[in-house]
């Protein structure tokens, strides 16, 4: 055991990390040598520990597996020029994270244990982070329900756990997307603002039905009209026309708010687009791409940074783009993964050492 000034830290005798390249990984396929562990019980955290990547015994009537109590986040670690780990706006996550605790009825965690915890523990596995343009440690937190009962009720008990697995560019190609008019992701008054499990969950069969269709994934459209532009799988969305920037406003409380969204936003700003937060029609864009006004379109998340739609299906009207002509989402990907790395000055303050 080596004391820490925080947390126990139980190290592993010997890296996994020789056994594997870095070049070229698959999205959170592989974990690094440690985790950490937190318990929720009696009204407050306990038991904090960083320990070896392990697995968790479990009862089969563990609360998060039948009710879904179970929330996460996504965060990345990036190294800077010299080498040194620095977390991506682990701030705004961890405020993200409370608000899907306060949304699923979960307790708070602690800053001291998701903030300091996380970078207790990239300190220990920096060694995982690739040095590679573009790749990065993606910082997984969640908490989930364990209490060992089946009454439909809020858990008493809960675990928090962080775990690291090494990446690199999520979608990687350009993508083909179906405007998804029949499954929704959210509704108002729902969780479409909460990273909880359930809203992945329900989002694989539209997802693998698209697939099956031949597209890479689903612009989800709202629940009431079908008519308004939501999220595309896994990530926020942006259209530029014209001059503006335009991304679904985050009012009707069935968007994600997301980090990489933020930063986007501000970027796009810096460049002097307007950018336009509120309801985006499906007809709008349809009407703007015949007018060829609608220049690009892309993705942003965590996970995914910055991806190209390279076509829209919607009914039988399909919209396609010439991708290698693009210059404002390439523009935005690279500034930003210019400042991510350290090779731009972090301006804005978004990354913080460990
Ligand atoms: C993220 O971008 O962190 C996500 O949540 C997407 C996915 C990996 C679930």
């Amino acid at each position: 055991m080596i004391a820490s000034a925080d947390f126990n830290i139980t190290q592993v005798e010997r890296s996994k990390l020789h056994s594997l390249s870095l070049e070229n990984i698959p999205f959170g396929k592989y974990f690094t040598d440690h985790m950490l562990e937190a318990d929720y019980e009696n009204g407050e955290w306990k038991n904090v520990e960083i320990k070896p990547y392990q697995p968790l015994v479990l009862s089969p009537s563990l609360a998060a597996l039948h009710y879904g109590q179970a929330i996460f986040e996504g965060v990345k670690a990036y190294k800077n020029t010299k080498g040194e780990a620095r977390l991506f706006r682990p701030a705004d996550n961890f405020k993200r994270f409370n608000i899907s605790a306060e949304r699923m009825e979960m307790p708070k965690i602690t800053e001291e244990i998701f903030i300091e915890g996380m970078k207790q523990l990239v300190k220990l596995d920096a060694n995982w982070i690739p040095d590679k343009h573009d790749h990065s440690l993606y910082i997984r937190p969640l908490m989930f329900a364990s209490d060992e009962m089946i009454g439909v009720k809020p858990s008493g008990k809960y675990k928090f756990l962080i775990m690291l697995s090494p990446t690199g560019p999520y979608y990687s190609a350009p993508m083909r997307i179906y405007v998804e008019e029949k499954y929704v992701r959210a509704v108002e008054g729902g969780v479409g603002y909460a990273k909880n499990a359930g809203n992945y969950g329900a989002a694989m069969y539209p997802s693998a039905e698209a697939k099956r269709k031949g597209y890479d994934q689903v612009l989800w459209m709202d629940a009431k009209e079908h008519k308004y532009v939501q999220e595309c799988g896994t990530m926020n969305i942006f259209f530029i026309i014209g001059n503006k920037a335009l991304t679904p406003g985050l009012d009707s409380g069935t968007i994600l708010d997301g980090v990489t969204r933020d930063s986007v936003i501000q970027l796009l700003k810096e460049k002097n687009f307007m950018v336009e937060e509120r309801n985006i029609s499906i007809d709008e864009l349809v009407a703007a791409y015949k007018e060829e006004k609608l220049l690009e379109v892309f993705g942003t998340g965590t996970a995914a940074t910055i991806s190209k739609i390279k076509e829209l299906k919607y009914k039988d009207f399909i919209m396609e783009f010439d991708v290698e002509r693009w210059k404002i989402a390439p523009e935005i990907k690279k500034r930003m993964s210019a400042i991510k790395e350290g090779r731009e000055d972090d301006k804005y303050n978004w990354l913080v050492k460990v």
